[in-house]
């Protein structure tokens, strides 16, 4: 069967030639439909992040995944009952975080993430899974479902944010997406649909025209170039909002949102920057975050309840906001087209079949 895999000392994604994989026991045999791309992808792809599966020449590219069960081998799913997996699977024996049902909660090194971290990714024309790593999505989102997975980490960064805010009665009007890429505006689509903010921002740094902003302005969000209101501006620029979402990777908005937070407010952080030394007034940011009731939460991967979450809201999303978000489905033959980084493009996906 075909794969996309990056190869070891090389930073292009190839298609290779792999034998199709044999379910083991609990395990379903998967036809892969489509895999979708994102920044992190990107990121292995540089070298950047993440860990080639021990013993490999090359890692299969891919974690944003949906499919058809080919092959159910006695796993209690249906023949034809398309599917989204989770990323992480069990390193090595036993791990209590996996054994909980919470491996999205494992600290380093005790997971791999399947096309990211010392597993085979999804990009390939089958796939093997546990079953009980397989959620199943609707026929309907069958041609989107690549993005469950990304709907999920927003699940699961909202679902820790808005417990840090639980305590007390907490009354949200203003939200900002830090980052204008894919995981920010399905992000800003999500949480318009959640009906919870009066007002959306979407932090950017690109001029019009843009599809970017044009996105944001369809979804009823109001753009923001960080080159003119950086995030520490936001209360005077823009307004101190209640709740920050940083989907850029740059590590300066991690602090920065800290300013940008009105009092009560909660920062959800989910890039994942390189190392980066830089100057911060420590005693002032951690004052402002005591005196103002303030927090920050990290939040990475996700599990299966934040799978079946995103599908729920996935099905509430306007279909021309889905459409203009997702900008090309490529065949394995158009790899420069799907792993392009240029500004016309927004999200892609790889096709391996139809349905
Ligand atoms: P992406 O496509 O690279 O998007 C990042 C966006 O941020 C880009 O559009 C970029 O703008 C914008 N940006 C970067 N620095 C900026 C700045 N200083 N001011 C304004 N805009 C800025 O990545 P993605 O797939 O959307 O993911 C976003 C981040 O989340 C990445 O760091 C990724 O690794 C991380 N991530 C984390 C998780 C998790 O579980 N925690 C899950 C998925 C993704 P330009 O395009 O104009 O450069
Ligand atoms: C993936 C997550 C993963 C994270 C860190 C993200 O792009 O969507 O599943 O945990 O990267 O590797
Ligand atoms: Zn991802």
């Amino acid at each position: 069967m075909h794969a996309i895999a990056v190869r070891r000392g090389e930073d292009d994604p190839v298609v290779l030639e792999k034998p199709r994989p044999e379910p083991g026991p609990g395990e379903a045999l998967v036809r892969t439909l489509r895999v979708g791309i994102d920044g992190t992808d990107h990121e292995v792809i540089a070298g950047g992040h993440g860990r080639f599966p021990d013993g490999d020449d090359h890692l299969v590219l891919g974690h944003e995944a949906v499919g058809v069960v080919e092959d159910p081998n006695g796993t209690g799913l249906d023949v034809g009952d398309v599917v989204a997996p989770t990323v992480r699977r069990r390193p090595n024996g036993k791990n209590e975080y996996f054994d909980r049902g919470e491996p999205d909660y494992a600290p380093d090194g005790q997971y791999h993430e399947r096309g990211i971290v010392g597993a085979h990714g999804f990009m390939s024309e089958y796939f093997t899974s546990p079953a009980e790593y397989l959620v199943e999505v609707p026929d309907a989102l069958a041609d989107l479902g690549f993005l469950v997975e990304p709907a999920s980490i927003s699940e699961k960064a909202f679902d820790l944010a808005f417990a840090s805010r639980s305590a007390f009665d907490w009354q949200p009007e203003s939200a900002a997406v830090l980052g204008n890429g894919s995981l920010g505006l399905l992000t800003l689509a999500m949480l318009d649909a959640g009906d919870r903010f009066e007002r959306l921002y979407c932090l950017g740094r690109r001029d019009r025209p843009d599809p970017t902003i044009d996105l944001v302005e369809s979804i009823g969000g109001t753009y923001v170039d960080s080159r003119e209101s950086p995030v520490d501006a936001f209360p005077e620029d823009v307004e101190p909002v209640d709740f920050v979402y940083e989907a850029t990777g740059y590590a300066k908005h991690a602090f920065e949102t800290i300013d940008a937070l009105a009092p009560n407010g909660v920062g959800a952080l989910l890039g994942v920057p390189g190392d980066w030394e830089f100057e911060v007034d420590g005693g002032r940011l951690h004052r402002e975050l005591v005196l103002h009731n303030k927090a920050l939460v990290g939040s990475v991967n996700s599990g299966v309840s934040d799978f079946e979450a995103g599908v729920e809201t996935l099905l509430a999303l306007d279909d021309a906001v889905l459409d203009r978000l997702v900008t090309g489905v490529y065949g394995l033959d158009e790899l420069d087209a799907a792993f392009a980084t240029d500004d016309s493009t927004i999200k892609t996906a790889v096709e391996f079949a139809d349905r």
